[in-house]
């Protein structure tokens, strides 16, 4: 099974129980929709969602900005969980199943193309950014949130303590993400910093599990129960009760 198999494969099987556990991920698309609010955008945008997952962001966005939405991702499961939760909340519109890094669409001509927590899983974020900005229309954004450089850095430490290096992904830093749009768009990033409190630090990991973001980093492999052990007790000498997240939200136009 590919990789991206693998990613889809996890975030599927997790779709009915995400939203459980997925509290800072609901949070950072909560922020993002607040973000995108302020853009200045059509009466009745033509919108795609790339990475719905349940669809935190459509059910906060779609109702504010309105439109017309496609709404994608990678997991056929997820999908079909935001279709249902978005006719709950009486939210209308056209849903897929697709690789947003290489977007599969008849048509293009869309005003905002967004996406939440969703880039950092892609294996070529610029060759993304540039299939979407051709899916743009004139004066089109594009708004997502992703994982910047120094997420998990507890987690990290932890891992170097005992010699170990961390099965997580290299993220950008806020001028590394600017450099991954194409030339020619007028990109602005914002950085912001969430944390995520835990009582025992195996619960971060089990958080990663039931949202299925649990597949490690291309070319790292997944610790062996004793690893993991030791991983865990440097967490707790280290007196860590929480994981950094370092958000980095980017909007950018095409002229
Ligand atoms: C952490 S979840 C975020 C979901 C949702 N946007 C939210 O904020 O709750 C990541 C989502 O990205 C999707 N995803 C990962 N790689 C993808 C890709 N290449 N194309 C489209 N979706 C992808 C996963 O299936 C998953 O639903």
């Amino acid at each position: 099974m590919s990789r991206k198999a693998r990613i889809a494969a996890r975030f599927g099987a997790a779709s009915p129980n995400y939203d459980a556990a997925a509290v800072l991920q609901k949070e950072a698309a909560l922020r993002l929709a607040r973000r995108v609010q302020t853009l200045t955008l059509p009466a009745a945008p033509r919108v795609l969602e790339v990475g719905c997952g349940t669809g935190h962001l459509t059910r906060a966005l779609a109702p504010a900005i309105g439109g017309e939405w496609t709404v994608t991702d990678i997991a056929p499961a997820m999908v079909e969980e935001c279709a249902s939760r978005c006719a709950g909340a009486g939210v209308t519109a056209r849903f897929a199943a697709m690789d947003g890094e290489h977007p599969d669409l008849s048509t293009g001509g869309f005003d905002l193309v967004v996406s939440s927590l969703a880039a950092q899983w892609f294996e070529d974020l610029p060759g993304a950014l540039a299939a979407w900005s051709r899916l743009l229309a004139p004066g089109g954004c594009i708004a997502l949130a992703t994982l910047g450089h120094g997420s998990f850095a507890e987690w990290r430490a932890a891992h170097a303590e005992v010699g170990l290096a961390a099965a997580t992904h290299e993220y950008p830093d806020a001028a590394g993400l600017a450099r991954c749009f194409p030339p020619g768009m007028e990109v602005a990033i914002t950085e912001e910093a969430l944390t995520e409190p835990f009582a025992a630090p195996i619960e971060f990991l089990r958080r990663l599990r039931a949202i299925g973001a649990d597949t490690p980093a291309a070319g790292t492999r997944p610790l062996s129960a004793g690893q993991l052990r030791r991983v865990m007790k440097a967490l707790t000498r280290q007196g860590a009760a929480s994981i950094g997240y370092r958000l980095l939200y980017a909007t950018a136009r095409r002229s």
